[in-house]
Formats: C-alpha cells, structure tokens, sequence
C-alpha cells in the first residue's frame, strides 16, 4: 500500500527505483545535494502525475538532516518507508534519521543498500544498532552482488539495483540483488 517513502541516493544510482515508487502512488522524498538533478526529477514525476519531492541537504551535517525530515514527515505525513544508500562513514547520519523516523511512535521500515564489499568473507555486515528504535524500526537489508553470464561475472547495472530495491519494498523483505556467491567470482574491477 503506498505511504511516504525517503530516498537517499535517488538522484544516483536509485533514480528509476524512486521514479517507479512515484508511479505507484507513494508519495516520495529524494534527498541529494545537486539541486539541478532534484528539481529535475521533481519535474519529470510531476508530469507522469506522481509526487516526489526534493530535500536539498548534505546527509553529513546531522542538524540539517534531522529539520529537514521533520518538515517533511509535517508536510507529507510519517515516512513509511526509508531507502537509505550511505557511505559506510554516515553511520552516525543513519542513526540519526532512525531516531527522528522512530519520533512519530509507528512502524516504519527500513530498506537499507549495501554495496557488495558487504558480503566479503572480511566485510563490513554491520546492520545499525537499532536498541533505540523501540522495535518501530523493522529492518530490511538489499545487499548488492554481481551477475554471473556465461562463465564470466559483472557489477550490477543501475536498472538492475532499481528493480532488486522497487521488488524487495513490494515483497517487504530482504533481498540480495544479483549473487554474491562464489565471492571469489565478483568480477576484478
Ligand atoms: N555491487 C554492485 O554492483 C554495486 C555496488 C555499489 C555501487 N555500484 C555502482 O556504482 C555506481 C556508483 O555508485 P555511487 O554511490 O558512487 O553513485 P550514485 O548512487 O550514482 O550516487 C550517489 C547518490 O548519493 C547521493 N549522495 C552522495 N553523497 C551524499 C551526501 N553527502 N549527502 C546527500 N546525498 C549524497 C548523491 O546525490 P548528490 O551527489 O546530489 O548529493 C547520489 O544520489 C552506481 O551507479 C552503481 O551502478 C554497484
């Protein structure tokens, strides 16, 4: 059932995920510094007949982050759903967002994106500590792998990332996009 959904790392590589997400009905937030590519995205949704709507801030700057989720959950309603395409040093910027999510006392899910060094026999698999989140926060990992055709492996194309994301919000479950097994088959850049 659409909600309002959060997106970081839309106007990247999870562009066409929240393009679709926009055409199902959710209402949808695309958080990114470049004004340009947010307001084009805002334009293009709104002429399919969808809403998605820009949130310009440095996911770094904590204080900023927190103001602008709030006056967007007063805007649009609690957020729903967030999609969350980090480095692996915004950590404390998750956190963050988990918590302020968490202020508005209802269930909420969280599809977090991680790239596929993830999945390394000595990889970061960390998931956010979610001790505070008062069980609201439920917690969905997409692990992003890599193809494997013919004998050969490649990295995932954006469209791919797009669909493994868009199917794992309409299944509401976990999900590794493309295989991270055998890991010593990942392609070798
Ligand atoms: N296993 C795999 O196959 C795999 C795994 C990972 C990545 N990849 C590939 O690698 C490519 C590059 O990935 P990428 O992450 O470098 O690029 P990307 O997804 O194309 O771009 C990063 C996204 O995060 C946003 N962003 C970055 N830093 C931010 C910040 N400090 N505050 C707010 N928003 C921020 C960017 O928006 P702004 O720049 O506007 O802020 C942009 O929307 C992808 O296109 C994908 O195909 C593949």
């Amino acid at each position: 059932m659409p909600g309002h959904v959060l997106i970081i790392g839309a106007t990247g590589m999870l562009r066409d995920a929240s393009m679709t997400l926009a055409s199902q009905g959710y209402v949808v937030g695309v958080l990114g510094r470049d004004p340009s590519r947010l307001e084009t995205m805002m334009m293009e949704a709104s002429a399919a007949g969808g809403i998605l709507y820009p949130l310009e801030i440095d996911y770094y700057d904590e204080e900023g982050l927190s103001e602008a989720v709030d006056g967007a959950a007063q805007r649009f309603g609690p957020i729903d759903i967030l999609v969350a395409w980090m480095r692996d040093d915004a950590g404390d910027s998750l956190h963050r967002l988990i918590d302020d999510i968490c202020d508005a006392g209802r269930p909420w899910k969280l599809f977090h994106v991680k790239g596929s060094a993830a999945a390394a026999p000595d990889g970061d698999r960390r998931n956010p500590d979610l001790s505070q989140a008062k069980e609201l926060c439920q917690y969905r990992e997409v692990l992003l792998g890599f193809q494997i055709e013919n004998g050969t492996s490649r990295w995932l194309a954006d469209d791919e990332i797009c669909a493994g994301v868009v199917t794992a919000i309409e299944e509401d479950s976990p999900k590794v996009v493309g295989t991270v097994e055998p890991w010593d088959s990942r392609p070798s850049s």
